[in-house]
């Protein structure tokens, strides 16, 4: 059986950045031209090569950047992703209704999350969180299931605050203070009816089927305005995950070099190995066919 070397693993993804978490269902917020205009192309392109970065990292570089208007971009909510390049992505849900949500952690890092509906005018959570977790991708005990999968009920209270595109979104939030590092992903919605719920699913059904079908084109539509700078920024979204999970290999396989666990992989490993680890770090179940379809591993 052919065997990698984790060297091999490190020099094939040299390019990628570090990569940690963000929401893949609902679809979330993107980087767009207003991500760039409002926060600057170096901004929007760190997310654009990789959505899962985290927020201080970012800010090592901003305020640096003549093009990064820090009220505009607002890089504490929603990581700086602007409604304005999702307008065609909000979903349409009912007070009291369920929704599904699930999360991608490409790197654990012990911390805190929660999701919260945002008063989008004033960036300050609408009452409590939906759900909330005081330990989140634990790295000593691992990411739980219910960490990356897991329901929230729309409130049956908010009258028509949220009735408006744009006036609210639904934030996921993540703090490591271990890392010193803070993710958010964005989902737009609105909230009209009175929560009777008779259409909830259909409805819901439908604006998810619709706006799938846009995470292909408004990533590919980011990815082309903002690759003037940028290095990886055609990467789509399989490769993401990709190179974010060999970021993962490079530093499990540092902190912890010999043993073979389920999250962290061994010096020497087996393709099957890889792709074990791969999709349990990532949550990834096609993990075959992300791996293959990057460009210059395997
Ligand atoms: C929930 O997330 C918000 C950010 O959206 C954060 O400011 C707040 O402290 C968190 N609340 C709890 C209880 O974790
Ligand atoms: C997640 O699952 C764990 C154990 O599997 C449980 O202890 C915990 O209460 C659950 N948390 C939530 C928010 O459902």
């Amino acid at each position: 059986m052919k065997s990698f070397s984790t060297a091999f693993g490190v020099a094939a993804f040299a390019s990628t950045v570090a990569g940690h978490g963000y929401i893949t269902s609902p679809q979330p917020r993107e980087p767009g031209d207003a991500m760039i205009a409002a926060c600057g192309k170096q901004v929007a392109n760190t997310f654009s090569s990789d959505i899962n970065g985290n927020i201080q990292g970012v800010l090592q570089i901003a305020p640096s950047q003549s093009d990064y208007d820090a009220d505009k971009c607002n890089i504490w909510t929603c990581k700086g992703m602007q409604f304005d390049d999702n307008t065609d992505n909000v979903q349409s849900w009912t007070a009291g209704e369920k929704v599904p949500m699930k999360v991608n952690i490409a790197a654990p890092h012990t911390g805190t999350a929660n999701v919260s509906i945002i008063d989008t005018a004033s960036s300050s959570p609408i009452g409590e969180p939906l759900i909330a977790w005081s330990v989140y991708a634990s790295t000593a005990t691992g990411v739980q299931a219910n960490q990356t999968s897991f329901d929230v009920t729309i409130p049956s209270d908010l009258g028509s605050k949220c009735s408006t595109a744009g006036a609210c979104t639904l934030q996921w939030w993540w703090d490591s203070r271990e890392a010193d590092q803070t993710y958010e992903s964005c989902v737009d919605f609105t909230v009209g009816g009175s929560g009777s719920g008779s259409s909830s699913g259909s409805s819901s059904g439908s604006a998810q089927a619709a706006t799938s079908t846009q995470a292909a084109a408004s990533s590919t539509k980011a990815a082309s305005s903002a690759s003037a700078t940028a290095t990886a920024a055609t990467t789509p979204v399989n490769n993401v995950l990709t190179t974010s999970a060999a970021a993962t290999a490079a530093a499990s396989s540092t902190a912890t070099p010999s043993q073979g666990s389920s999250s962290t992989l061994p010096e020497e490993f087996t393709a099957e190995q890889f792709i074990s680890w791969f999709k349990q770090v990532t949550g990834v179940t096609n993990a075959r066919r992300s791996l293959r379809s990057h460009p210059r591993a395997f």
